[in-house]
């Protein structure tokens, strides 16, 4: 279950990016927000961030203006590794290294194809479970 925030800024790829989904059978929660009125990031990237370290949720994506305020905030919930991408080689990069369980993206810095690359990539893309990957993961979280 992948669980899905944004705010204002992001509301519109996040339409996107659940359409996106749906047409491909992947299930997930949208924790809102529910349209464009001006809203306050934080709120949606601490319900995302709950859900995945509360185990409602595998992974997330959280999509404001930036990628930026959303991404700060999530990371201040235990647990949670939330990567800003913007290609899709970061995408894969922080699944294999940092095992990101939150992908962060600016929706008013790359456009619905790439967005929608970046999202597939990070989805299928596994952890590398390689030693030295798995020690500073550790370190991050102590
Ligand atoms: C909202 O205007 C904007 O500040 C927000 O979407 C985000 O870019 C913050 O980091």
């Amino acid at each position: 279950m992948i669980a899905l925030g944004s705010d204002h800024g992001g509301y519109s790829l996040k339409q996107e990016v659940k359409a996106y989904l749906e047409g491909k059978g992947i299930p997930y929660k949208d924790y809102g927000c529910l349209d464009e009125t001006p809203c306050d990031y934080p709120v949606y990237a601490k319900a995302v961030a709950k859900a995945i370290v509360d185990g409602e949720c595998d992974k997330g994506i959280l999509i404001c203006g930036t990628g930026i305020g959303i991404s700060i905030a999530a990371n201040k919930v235990k647990g949670i590794r939330a990567a800003v991408c913007h290609d899709t080689f970061s995408a894969q990069a922080t699944r294999e290294h940092n095992d990101a369980n939150i992908l962060a993206m600016g929706a008013r810095v790359v456009g619905p194809g790439l967005a929608l690359k970046i999202v597939d990539t990070f989805l299928h893309t596994e952890f590398s479970g390689e030693e030295r990957h798995v020690n500073r993961i550790r370190q991050i979280e102590d």
